[in-house]
């Protein structure tokens, strides 16, 4: 029962992979509805740290600047302190998100973006507002009930909360990005590996002034050492800045073994009270939340018409601060070619990569953020409080990294060796940036990706060879300065080559012509379109200057060339014909 309407694409979910989806494929000229089953978007703060990729995809989409007046700036989110209380006495600092000199500058030359701070309750909107400026049409207190999908579509049937009736969308293709409890992805039964709900986390929001306490050593997470601290939870407890200074989320574990805590108004200010250390503190509970920590990644993304992102697909603690930027990340990756196949440039084949190339993604990050809030460990055992039978235990043993002893010497040393590994956590720049693809929508050339020369998962290593991340260079000319990554906006396929590789723009033009695609040449030299302003170009570029970079619409390398060949136009033709699956 219930009218049929008609799209290209459902997206269930609005949250940052549903949102940014919709946003996407609204950008393509895609017809798409999102629905989503609240009223309105999230809720509660949720995800905030907002990485380079994350932040280099806003930029592509223009909404960059919209998404920069809501967050907290780069230089605020980096003196990240492990303390007793906030009030209490401070066990030390990490500088986090590549606010540390040394590694600003591996930052700074890997993005023309930073990393910011924007909770979900910002960003959602931002998107949401995108996309259904952009021609996506939303539709709120909207729950996915079912699917069923054959050789031409889907048929997706949804409830409409407000008025109870159910009704059918007819759709080419859907997107479940419908959370960690996703019922899409169980529909389509997705394979999982791993476990939900391994730690329980509670999380508090209030509001306090406490602009005194932080200011000065500013950062959006203060983690607390304190009793029950290691227990549940996402590796320590966290005082965690939702607006400077005066908002705040507070996330505090318990034992998932356990009944759930009751956390009314009176422990809710206890515990405020507790972790910031000050006991008469004035304060407003703006609300209370109980959830799980998942480790579990899917290892297939997709069965036939139906596609998983997101939440949906990748379950993990927030350590590393890569769950919206994921999401964001799965659906950049999924959108063009969902696109590229309804207008016909692709075909079909071109889908399957979605799952070849975001499921190792899903697996690596869910494991690495569960590696690191398990480090924490290093930490409660260098300050000897593991065993603590009582706060008094606790205290002491922590008071001992004071002591002139041979004990309070090894805690002083390990205490050096457990805050160098929270590298892995709040610099993990290789994990961040270093994602890198095999499947039929990159083409090889025969080079394999370079041995990494640092840590791959604390270091990023750009690299052109196809399948890694077009490198980060600026480029422009005395009046204008541009990221490598504006020269190859989102719709559309580029081809960057040097003077000697003027040839390739007449061969781009005929393949674009051939093809009916969305295809352009950029000749960065003097006197051309961009200059190599700082000269590199040259050094990221890893081809002749004769050679070219074929660059997908989410930026990856589809294809090089490492000269100029006799034929470009043959050789363009035949890369292109097989990432697009087009014979
Ligand atoms: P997300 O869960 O954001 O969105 C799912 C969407 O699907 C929602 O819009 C929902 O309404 C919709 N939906 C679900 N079922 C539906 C149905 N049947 N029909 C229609 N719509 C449906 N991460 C982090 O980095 N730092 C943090 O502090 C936190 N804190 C945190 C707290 C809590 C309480 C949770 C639940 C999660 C976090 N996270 C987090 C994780 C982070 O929020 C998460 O990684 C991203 O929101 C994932 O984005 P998605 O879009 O995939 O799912």
């Amino acid at each position: 029962a219930g009218t049929i309407m008609t799209t290209d694409v459902v997206v269930v979910g609005s949250g940052p992979a549903g949102a940014a989806a919709a946003l996407l494929l609204a950008t393509l000229g895609v017809d798409t509805v999102m629905i989503t089953k609240y009223r309105w978007t999230a809720n509660t703060p949720r995800a905030h740290i907002t990485n380079q990729r994350a932040m280099e995809i806003f930029r592509d989409l223009g909404i960059e600047e919209q998404v920069l007046a809501d967050a907290t700036e780069h230089s605020l989110v980096g003196d990240t302190v492990f303390c007793t209380s906030i009030a209490g006495e401070e066990i030390g600092r990490i500088r986090t998100w590549g606010t540390r000199p040394d590694r600003e500058g591996d930052y700074r030359l890997a993005s023309p973006c930073l990393t910011v701070d924007i909770p979900q309750t910002y960003l959602e909107p931002i998107l949401v507002r995108n996309a259904a400026q952009r021609g996506a049409q939303t539709r709120f207190s909207t729950e996915y009930l079912s699917h069923t999908q054959d050789a031409g579509g889907v048929t997706v049937r949804v409830l409409d909360r407000l008025t109870g009736q159910e009704y059918g969308i007819r759709a080419k293709y859907l997107i479940g990005a419908d959370g960690a409890r996703s019922k899409v992805a169980a529909d389509i039964d997705l394979p999982f590996e791993g476990a939900m709900d391994i730690a329980g986390s509670m999380n508090i929001t209030f509001k306090a002034d406490i602009g005194r306490y932080v200011a000065h050593r500013p950062s959006v997470l203060y983690w607390v050492i304190q009793p029950g601290s290691n227990v549940g939870g996402i590796g320590a407890g966290l005082v965690r800045m939702v607006r400077p200074w005066n908002e705040w989320l507070i996330v505090w574990g318990y034992d998932i073994a356990e009944e759930p805590p009751v956390v009314d108004q009176a422990a809710a200010v206890q515990i405020v009270r507790n972790l910031l250390g000050i006991p008469d503190l004035d304060v407003e509970i703006t609300g209370t939340s109980l959830w799980g920590n998942n480790e579990m990644y899917a290892t297939l993304l997709q069965r036939g018409r139906v596609f998983c992102a997101g939440d949906a697909v990748h379950r993990h603690p927030p350590s590393n601060g890569l769950g919206s930027n994921t999401s964001i990340q799965d659906a950049y990756n999924l959108a063009w070619k969902i696109a590229a196949v309804v207008k016909g440039h692709a075909g079909p084949g071109l889908l399957e990569t979605y799952s070849a190339e975001r499921a190792p993604v899903a697996e690596r990050i869910v494991k690495r953020a569960n590696k690191s809030s398990r480090e924490f460990v290093d930490i409660f055992a260098a300050l000897g409080v593991l065993d603590a039978k009582s706060e008094a235990e606790m205290a002491a043993a922590i008071e001992e990294r004071k002591a002139n002893t041979p004990a309070g010497a090894a805690k002083r040393a390990a205490l050096v060796r457990a805050m160098e590994l929270k590298n892995y956590e709040f610099n993990a720049h290789g994990v961040e940036l270093g994602q890198h693809y095999v499947s039929d929508a990159v083409v090889p050339d025969g080079s394999r990706l370079p041995e990494p020369e640092r840590d791959s998962d604390l270091y990023y290593q750009a690299s052109t060879v196809p399948g890694a991340h077009l490198p980060h260079a600026w480029v422009g000319d005395n009046a204008h300065r541009h990221a490598l990554m504006d020269l190859a906006p989102y719709d559309r396929w580029t081809l960057l080559t040097g003077i000697a590789g003027e040839a390739w723009e007449r061969a781009a033009e005929a393949v674009a012509e051939k093809l009916g695609i969305p295809l352009t040449a950029v000749v960065i030299g003097p006197g051309r379109e961009v200059t190599d302003l700082y000269y590199d170009w040259a050094k990221v570029r890893e081809t002749d200057e004769s050679g070219a970079l074929l660059v997908r619409p989410d930026k990856h390398i589809a294809w090089r060339a490492a000269t100029l060949p006799g034929d470009p136009e043959e050789a363009l033709m035949r890369a292109l014909v097989s990432v697009l699956g087009r014979n």
